[in-house]
């Protein structure tokens, strides 16, 4: 059996699907049922589930509201993970693209040197020291830009779709480059890793995202080409669209590591138009 924490986000949700889909058996928290900086309630949960490996999606994930709030957010993304692998089950633990600087002028390999530019980044790189110093067994998988078409989850897709709605254009930033990634492909891929006992090794770091790179800009065109929208969207700069939060310039994972180890995620926008799609034909 595995345990979901954080199992109401959207990779929460995505894992309950996939483990659901192929018979695994799990238990799932969501934050009301188990709150992971609680350290005693967490030692005292594990003491009595039997669960061979931990699926941390639990994590504080304003990207913004974390620059007025670092203190839930070191919380949450820096010392709980250590509370889920101090109970001696092996973790997975997901982290994030921002813990890079986006100076990287090709795929950023697991093992170069993070060097967070925002809150958020900052708490993320933290909770991944403290797991890969800690000596414990597991997984740290960083991911990118994560969306589900999933009713109830916030995104980017979400929002785009709501804008979409509400305006004749809109403009998007041109001038920051990662990999939109669908959450149930992650979660797939997360189980496949789980499956092939990667969560049993020393804690180690993969990288998992969909394959491909794309500006805010250019995922925002294709999911208003996929949904038909009469709405324009145009390129801005990021100067253009102040956000409190500093984001990487390019922060593109290279994905070797993990296709070494026989996975291939499909490119992104295979996976965007598949839910793009699914949806049509849900109207
Ligand atoms: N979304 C992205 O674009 C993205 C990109 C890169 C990496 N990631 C990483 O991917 C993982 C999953 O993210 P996601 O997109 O699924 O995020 P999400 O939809 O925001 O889900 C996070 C979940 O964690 C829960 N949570 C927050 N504090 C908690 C606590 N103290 N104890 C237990 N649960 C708590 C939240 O519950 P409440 O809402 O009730 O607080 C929420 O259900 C995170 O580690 C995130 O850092 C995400």
């Amino acid at each position: 059996m595995i345990a979901i924490t954080g199992a109401a986000g959207q990779l929460g949700r995505a894992l309950i699907e996939c483990c659901t889909r192929q018979g695994i058996d799990f238990t799932a928290l969501t934050h009301s049922q188990l709150d992971i900086t609680n350290a005693s309630t967490v030692a005292r949960f594990f003491s009595e589930c039997p669960c061979e490996c931990i699926f941390n999606c639990a994590a504080y994930t304003q990207v913004d509201a974390a620059e007025e709030n670092p203190k839930q957010a070191l919380l949450v993304n820096s010392l709980a993970p250590w509370n889920l692998a101090r109970t001696s089950i092996p973790v997975i633990h997901i982290s994030t693209d921002y813990v890079f600087d986006g100076s990287n002028i090709s795929a950023c390999e697991v093992d170069d040197a993070p060097r967070p530019l925002s809150v958020y980044g900052l708490s993320k790189r933290m909770g991944e020291t403290s797991l890969l110093e800690g000596g414990f067994q597991g997984l740290i998988v960083r991911t990118a830009w994560t969306y589900s078409a999933r009713p109830g989850t916030k995104n980017f897709l979400h929002t785009m779709q709501r804008l979409f709605n509400e305006r004749d254009a809109i403009g998007v930033v041109n001038d920051q480059i990662g990999t939109p990634t669908l959450a149930e492909d992650l979660a797939q891929s997360l189980i496949d890793l789980y499956l092939m006992g990667e969560h049993l090794k020393p804690m180690h770091v993969l990288h998992c995202t969909n394959a491909g790179s794309a500006s805010w800009f250019e995922f925002a065109q294709a999911i208003a080409s996929l949904t038909k929208t009469h709405c324009t969207v145009h390129p801005i700069a990021s100067s253009e669209y102040p956000a409190k939060a500093q984001r990487p310039a390019y922060s593109v994972l290279s994905l070797t590591a993990i296709q070494e180890l026989g996975i291939r995620p499909r490119p992104w926008l295979d996976a965007l138009e598949s839910v793009c799609k699914k949806d049509e034909s849900n109207v």
